[in-house]
């Protein structure tokens, strides 16, 4: 049973087809940085955690006009597979593991915050909500500072992740222009590359357990550190720290419902320790 699975994942690696990228941002392409060239396929993914293709993607190292957003925005970042459209699967199911979302100062995008990440929460992957919802809906945090960012949209692919060097990392970059008059410092600071480490333990990390999909004990270490946001902001972020959140700042839920078992304990979001602000998944 083990045994076959490891089949199936060393299968999954040689399927050069099944992977993801964001063809668009709630509806619309502009502020999305191109990743790739030309008719080079857009899905694939960047493995060696110290290229410098792992900040933006191939192609995604250069501002373009950024997209007019206000604090407290929704955006819905729209995977595709192959050919975006109903038909289209998003992302092969195979590929379990967390989701990451930062932000750094445009257009140079060197000191990155990450806003939000998920890793195997309320009894599901994060990358099978995403496939659930076709996407993630990530909502712009109220104190975000007015200006010019870039937010950097991350899945990890943990399939192979077995292997040194054999994780999957799928980001694309957006430039967004923030309006209002927030002002404040992000951290804590993260670069790419260098917030990741091939040997880290969410790095390298073997899915096929006994456990399988589930991570051993429902832990899963979500690479890059823990959720920050901005202080000193004159947003109104002054400790309205809602249902024990980690993160005063950052919003985030989808359309549907992650999956429950008999077992689980509190999956619900009405506001028990640690439940994101608004139902999520
Ligand atoms: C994309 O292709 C063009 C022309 O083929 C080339 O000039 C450019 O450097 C390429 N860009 C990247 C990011 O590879
Ligand atoms: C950014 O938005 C502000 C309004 O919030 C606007 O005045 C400014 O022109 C915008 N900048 C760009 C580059 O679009
Ligand atoms: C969450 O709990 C509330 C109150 O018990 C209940 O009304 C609601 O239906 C629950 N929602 C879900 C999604 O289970």
């Amino acid at each position: 049973m083990l045994f076959s699975k490891v089949l199936a994942a060393l299968a999954a690696t040689t399927a050069v087809s099944a992977h993801t990228w964001i063809w668009q941002v709630s509806g619309s392409t502009s502020g999305l940085r191109p990743i790739k060239n030309g008719s080079e396929y857009r899905g694939n993914p960047i493995q060696d955690v110290s290229s410098s293709s792992m900040r933006c993607n191939v192609g995604g190292g250069s501002a373009v006009t950024p997209r007019n957003v206000s604090p407290g925005q929704q955006l819905y970042f729209e995977y595709a597979h192959n050919t975006p459209g109903p038909q289209d699967d998003i992302l092969d199911p195979s590929h379990i593991g967390p989701c990451m979302i930062y932000a750094a100062r445009g257009p140079q995008a060197t000191d990155w915050v990450k806003l939000w990440h998920d890793g195997y929460s309320g009894g599901q992957w994060c990358t099978i909500k995403m496939i659930r919802n076709r996407g993630i809906y990530f909502t712009i945090p109220s104190n975000m500072p007015s200006g010019h960012w870039v937010l950097r949209v991350e899945v990890l692919a943990l399939h192979s992740a077995y292997t040194v060097g054999e994780a999957q990392f799928y980001m694309a970059c957006m430039d967004i222009n923030v309006s209002g008059s927030n002002s404040g410092t992000p951290s804590p600071i993260v670069r790419f590359p260098g917030a990741y480490s091939s040997t880290e333990a969410g790095v390298k990390f073997n899915v096929w357990t006994s456990s399988y999909p589930n991570p051993p004990n429902g832990q899963y270490p979500i690479p890059g550190g823990s959720v920050g946001g901005f202080s000193g902001s004159s947003g109104g972020n002054t400790g309205g720290n809602n249902g024990g959140q980690q993160t005063t700042t950052t919003q985030v839920r989808t359309t549907t419902q992650a999956p429950r078992t008999t077992t689980q304990g509190n999956n619900n979001n009405s506001g028990g320790s640690g439940s994101p602000l608004y139902g999520q998944w």
